[in-house]
């Protein structure tokens, strides 16, 4: 490769890094990305202009463009609160290219490599196959298109240890004795794997699952990348990898939950604390105007949205009814739960796509002593991160888990459609408290009506 290409993939490489840099906070968010991007073309850019002997480039130019009119159809289309569930298809995707790529250059070079080679093209294979088959299971669970509870087998351990063990065998076996035989059974064993990682996982867990395999993924494009002698390749995939598992570490410790229990299916809808176990108990609703009243007439309120919020794209709203409030002279503050929705910095997007100033954003640690001087918390469509059985009831399976301490609050006031229970499947015994009322309803048609109603006091 000449000088020049590889200071144009230097160049690419600081661009993945600043990019990584960037999207750490929502205010340098979208330029991190578009700086992704643009390290991503120039990597495309060199590996066509450094000379490679390319048999097939107008297939190749086919096969981008197909691929960049389907990405950019589904990230236009794509709501919000399907995000994870894109993350996961294209996460599968890029598992299952690096997969491929590495089979293609295994049969063509085969037993001419080197044994370090060998072995990133048999690693390759085995992680690619592996987050293929997991994300698509994890899009399927997403999607609501399977269970979204944990499968778990009838010996499930045992079989996902037979397989996990075959996979690595045939992976030995291939190493010192490549062939083509070896290569699909080890296909075979991996894809299964895949499947079988991620079935035990389910409710709040599966999207902790996605960030894992995002990492697995990374791993074995940085393993394809010593297959092809792409430098780039290594950085971008070593990048994936490493900011993966510290994102699967952070939703993990968010959750209170060590990454291991997740991963094991610790997480299943236990039927002692599920929703709907058949017993009527009594909550109040309350209609708008109540609301209304509630909140003007309160000296501190403490918003805190959730899933529901994004659902109905309330962001706007929710924004007009805290100015509205503020004009009143009310000392209003946004609480964010670290998992509120379904992504990591879910709720701080939405409300950054509504202008809502970042000084009204309080992290959990930061707001829940507040709670206790707080007149109403208004839950806008959060349901799980402010259930007072993760600190309270050890049998709950969110036990652990760090809340909002909404119900330290001297009102709370739920906006939500129904008494069905939030993402976990699981009773809010808030709902059900004295100082608690519901306004039933889509969020953003109970906030609009809520204003109106403040705009009349
Ligand atoms: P949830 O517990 O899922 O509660 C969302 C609530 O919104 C539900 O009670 C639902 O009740 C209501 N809702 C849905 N659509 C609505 C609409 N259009 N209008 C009004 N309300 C609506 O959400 P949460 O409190 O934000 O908790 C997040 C969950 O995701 C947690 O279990 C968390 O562990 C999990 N999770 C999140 C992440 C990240 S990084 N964010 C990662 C892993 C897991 P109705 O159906 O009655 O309306």
């Amino acid at each position: 490769m000449s000088t020049g290409a590889q200071l144009v993939n230097l160049v690419a490489g600081v661009c993945f890094i600043l990019a990584l840099k960037g999207l750490s906070s929502p205010k340098t968010a979208r330029r991190g990305n578009l700086v992704g991007a643009a390290g991503a073309a120039l990597a495309i850019i060199v590996v066509f202009s450094a000379g490679a002997d390319f048999q097939r480039v107008p297939l190749i130019v086919v096969a981008l463009l197909v691929g960049s009119i389907i990405g950019w159809i589904a990230a236009r289309r794509v709501q919000m609160t399907q995000m994870p569930q894109l993350v996961a298809l294209f996460n599968g995707v890029g598992g299952g290219a690096a997969a491929l790529i590495a089979v293609i250059e295994f049969t063509s070079a085969g037993a001419t490599e080197s044994t370090v080679a060998v072995v990133a093209t048999v690693l390759t294979v085995l992680i690619g196959c592996v987050s293929f088959t997991g994300s698509i299971v994890t899009f399927l669970k997403l999607q609501e298109l399977m269970t979204t509870a944990p499968v778990v087998l009838p010996a499930g351990r045992f079989i996902t240890s037979a397989v996990a063990a075959g996979s690595v065998a045939s992976a030995v076996v291939l190493i010192g004795s490549p062939s083509t035989i070896m290569l699909a059974i080890l296909c075979l064993f991996s894809l299964t794997l895949g499947v079988l990682f991620v079935l035990p996982v389910g409710g709040a867990d599966v999207p902790i699952v996605i960030s894992l395999l995002n990492a697995f993924t990374g791993l074995s494009v940085a393993a394809s990348g010593y297959v092809l002698e792409n430098v780039l390749l290594i950085i971008a995939g070593t990048l994936v990898g490493a900011s993966g598992t510290l994102l699967t570490q952070m939703m993990a410790e968010a959750m209170g939950r060590p990454i291991t229990n997740t991963l094991f299916g610790a997480f299943k809808a236990s039927t002692a604390t599920a929703a709907g176990s058949g017993e009527e108990r009594p909550y109040r609703s309350s209609s708008a105007q109540d609301v209304a009243i509630m909140l003007g007439y309160a000296q501190k309120v403490i918003i805190v949205p959730g899933y529901g919020l994004a659902v109905a794209q309330a962001q706007n709203t929710i924004r007009e009814l805290v100015d509205l409030l503020t004009e009143r002279g009310i000392e209003v503050e946004y609480a964010i739960h670290p998992v509120a929705g379904r992504m990591p910095g879910h709720m701080n997007v939405l409300l950054a796509e509504a202008n809502v100033p970042y000084e009204q954003l309080k992290e959990m640690d930061e707001v829940n002593p507040e709670f206790a001087t707080t007149d109403v918390a208004l839950v806008v469509g959060a349901n799980d991160v402010v259930n007072p059985a993760a600190r309270d009831d050890k049998t709950a399976p969110i036990y652990g888990m760090p809340i909002l301490d909404v119900d330290q609050a001297r009102q709370v006031v739920f906006l939500k459609r129904s008494m069905r229970p939030g993402f976990a499947g699981i009773e809010n015994d808030l709902l059900f408290q004295p100082q608690t009322s519901l306004l039933f309803g889509d969020a953003k048609d109970s906030l609009t009506k809520v204003v109106a109603a403040l705009k009349g006091l």
